[in-house]
């Protein structure tokens, strides 16, 4: 059994275009209540204007579909590793791909936002655990932080951990610790906006030069 401070080995590599329609399909099957975390999501930028929106993980594009359909949004950007995730959200995207800048990039790479701009929003949704340890969320999370304006949004999904015993254990965190990483991150009025499946959801604010939310 791995050391729980070990990277976590790749078992599912979404770079495989056979593997990353695999998921989708499982993955629509298995949670169709992700629809109402896509709704949860749209709910929380609908009554911003001119968003800029970066998308971690980005995966299928369903989460860019729905914010593109809902929100107002100036620009979004997608970043994800795998170049067959971006052609499945191609297609998923038909005439909105055209508004959507996809970007090729690891996020376990310490230099990942180098140059990608600033941005109103950060969203992502079960691809945080893809660092491949949850020692990594809190890097990732000051990372992502730095490309926000003050005031700006990070919108941050994933699974949590039910059974400490489970196998995968070290990739993910629990319940408790995902607000508590985000406010270790330099977040501030960090709030659970949806909790369904053994995901949930989380808008979290970067802080303006006072500290004060927005
Ligand atoms: C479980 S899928 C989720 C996709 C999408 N966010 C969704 O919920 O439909 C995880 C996504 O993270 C991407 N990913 C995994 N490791 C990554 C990395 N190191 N850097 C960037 N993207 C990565 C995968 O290619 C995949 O698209």
């Amino acid at each position: 059994m791995a050391d729980d401070d070990e990277d976590v080995p790749i078992r599912v590599d979404h770079r495989d275009p056979a593997t990353a329609r695999a998921w989708l399909d499982d993955t629509r099957r298995r949670k169709p209540f992700r629809q109402a975390f896509r709704a949860a999501f749209g709910a929380a930028l609908a009554s911003h204007r001119r968003l800029r929106i970066l998308e971690l993980g980005s995966g299928p594009g369903e989460l860019a579909r729905a914010l593109l359909r809902r929100c107002d949004v100036a620009t979004y950007t997608a970043l994800d590793w795998s170049p067959a995730m971006h052609a499945l959200a191609a297609a998923h995207l038909g005439d909105l791909a055209a508004r959507v800048a996809f970007v090729v990039r690891d996020f376990r790479a310490p230099t990942w936002p180098v140059g990608l701009g600033t941005f109103d929003a950060i969203v992502t949704q079960q691809a945080v655990h893809e660092t491949r340890h949850k020692r990594h969320a809190l890097p990732l999370f000051e990372r992502a932080r730095t490309l926000l304006v003050p005031g700006g949004l990070m919108l941050y999904c994933d699974g949590y951990l039910v059974d400490p015993t489970a196998p995968l254990a070290a990739l993910t965190l629990t319940r408790a610790d995902q607000p508590r990483t985000l406010e270790r991150a330099g977040f501030v009025d960090v709030r659970l906006l949806h909790d369904e499946g053994n995901l949930a959801l989380y808008r979290a604010t970067n802080p303006r030069d006072d500290g004060a939310p927005a």
